[in-house]
């Protein structure tokens, strides 16, 4: 499906990175992975700040246009071809993790966040964006079954040796690329790794 969608010359959530991530990125240090990390829009905004990235998504038509996105700017990114719901990165590693719109069966995304929450360093950050529950009612973006989209409670919950330091539900405009365009219902998490 991923693929599919990822065919074109187009990217589909454009090539500006998702706006909270943008805002947030300075919590961030190296290396850093971003997960579901798509067509590259992401991790190559995090490599033109200067960090080391490692992008991985189970799509390789969207990593191959994130590598080349990278390169046309002169930029560095590694990507890796995998499926999230058995990819475990290695433990404590990582200084960061993004999260963008990975949205995931829950169960998958229950047992990802613990690996999540082990392949990072004491004191390293989990930054998230994703559709909140109340996104099914809108047709602004996101996976049409409510089991996909997450909340503030079940993010503390996925994250427990991480203490949160924002953690919230809102509504804001999402205008990245022509499948998430207008007003959303979105959940936001950034917690960093106790030590
Ligand atoms: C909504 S897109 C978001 C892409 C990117 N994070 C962005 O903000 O532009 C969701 C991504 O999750 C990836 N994905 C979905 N299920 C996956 C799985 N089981 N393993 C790996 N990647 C997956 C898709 O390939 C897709 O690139």
């Amino acid at each position: 499906m991923w693929d599919e969608r990822y065919a074109g010359e187009e990217f589909i959530y454009g090539t500006e990175p998702n706006t909270f991530l943008a805002e947030n990125s300075h919590y961030l240090s190296s290396p850093v992975l971003s997960i579901a990390e798509g067509e590259g829009r992401n991790a190559v905004y995090l490599a033109s700040r200067g960090l080391e990235v490692l992008g991985v998504d189970g799509s390789a038509v969207g990593l191959a246009k994130a590598a080349k996105l990278a390169a046309s700017r002169g930029l560095n990114i590694r990507t890796e071809v995998t499926d999230l719901a058995t990819y475990t990165p290695a433990d404590q590693y990582f200084n960061g993790v993004v999260s963008i719109s990975a949205h995931l069966p829950g169960e998958i995304r229950k047992a990802l966040h613990q690996r999540v929450e082990k392949c990072l360093r004491p004191g390293g950050i989990i930054l998230l964006e994703a559709y909140a529950k109340a996104q099914i009612n809108r047709d602004t973006g996101g996976p049409k079954d409510v089991d996909m989209l997450m909340s503030k409670a079940a993010l503390e919950a996925e994250f427990p040796n991480c203490e949160p330091i924002m953690a919230r539900e809102i509504e804001r405009q999402v205008n990245e690329g022509r499948f998430h365009n207008g007003l959303a219902s979105v959940v936001q998490f950034i917690a960093r790794k106790k030590a």
